[in-house]
């Protein structure tokens, strides 16, 4: 094990190739060291919580993760494979999808324009190759069958506008549209943040039923609840280092809380 590996991992690691890996990634700015030798390892089908304080490295971490930072040292695996992603549209075309907490979804389209938005379809034949004809009967069939696939009861009508939903359905729909297309890893940054309890329990179902279709999630969270209700393993993020990696069986949430502080060692 090298020195500047700072992994603890005081609970089995699920066995098996990562979906995706993170080894000892390095990002700075500056003299602010914002990662500091960072591993992180999500398996297929699980839920893995990344909880910290404020400054811990969480959203540099998931940046790192998703493209929109280039980490100065360290690498990343998806499948087994080295990737480098220099931008987020690198990080997207291999199935990396991230849902933001503000910027989620495009509030004046419906629910299926939103769910296709930067992947719209066109019409078959000369409509949509010369015309550029946009095949929204066929977007809004497969928008329904995405919506039912995920369980999504809230969403009834895929023709509404976005911005008559309320926060929950809007979460909704931007989760749903990370979900779509085959994704093999969806990133949540904070989704239950701004949303009432209600709300907040349909993404947390939703959450689950991701897991169901065996595509895994990483959930960046402050609500401990939430966390320890849906997270399968929980990186414990603290001064830009992993302090450790959990379970809910295996900590509680005092713990976890006990970690992130410095209070207690895993
Ligand atoms: N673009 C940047 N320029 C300079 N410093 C940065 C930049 N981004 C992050 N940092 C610094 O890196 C450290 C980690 O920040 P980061 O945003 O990853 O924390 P976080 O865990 O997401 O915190 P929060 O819970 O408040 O969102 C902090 O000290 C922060 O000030
Ligand atoms: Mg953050």
């Amino acid at each position: 094990m090298s020195l500047i590996e700072d992994a603890v991992e005081p609970t089995p690691t699920p066995q098996g190739v990562p979906v995706l890996e993170a080894k000892r990634l390095v990002k700075t700015f500056g003299r602010v060291v914002g990662l500091d030798g960072v591993s992180l390892q999500l398996f297929p089908g699980e839920v893995l919580a990344v909880i910290g304080d404020n400054g811990a490295g969480k959203s540099t971490l998931i940046k790192c993760l998703t493209g929109a930072y280039v980490p100065d040292e360290g690498e990343l695996r998806l499948d087994g494979e080295l990737v480098h992603f220099k931008r987020p549209q690198d990080a997207r075309a291999a199935g990396i999808e991230t849902v933001y907490q503000n910027l989620a979804v495009s509030p004046a389209l419906d629910v299926a324009a939103n769910l296709f938005l930067g992947r719209e379809r066109r019409k078959p034949g000369l409509a949509g190759t010369l015309f550029r004809a946009l095949d929204r009967s066929g977007m809004r069939k497969e928008a329904r069958e995405q919506v039912q696939k995920l369980g999504i009861s809230t969403l009834q009508d895929v023709t509404v506008a976005v911005e008559n939903l309320s926060g929950g359905q809007r979460q909704a729909v931007a989760v749903a549209r990370a979900a779509a297309f085959g994704s093999k890893v969806v990133i949540l940054d904070e989704p239950t943040a701004a949303l009432g309890v209600r709300e907040s329990n349909q993404v947390l179902e939703l959450i689950e039923r991701l897991r169901e279709h065996n595509v895994p999630v990483i959930l960046i969270s402050h609500n401990m609840p939430h966390v320890f209700q849906v997270a399968d393993r929980i990186h414990v993020q603290r001064l830009g280092k992993r302090a450790a990696t959990i379970t809910p069986q295996s900590h509680s949430m005092t713990d976890a809380v006990a970690i992130m502080t410095g209070a207690a060692q895993a």
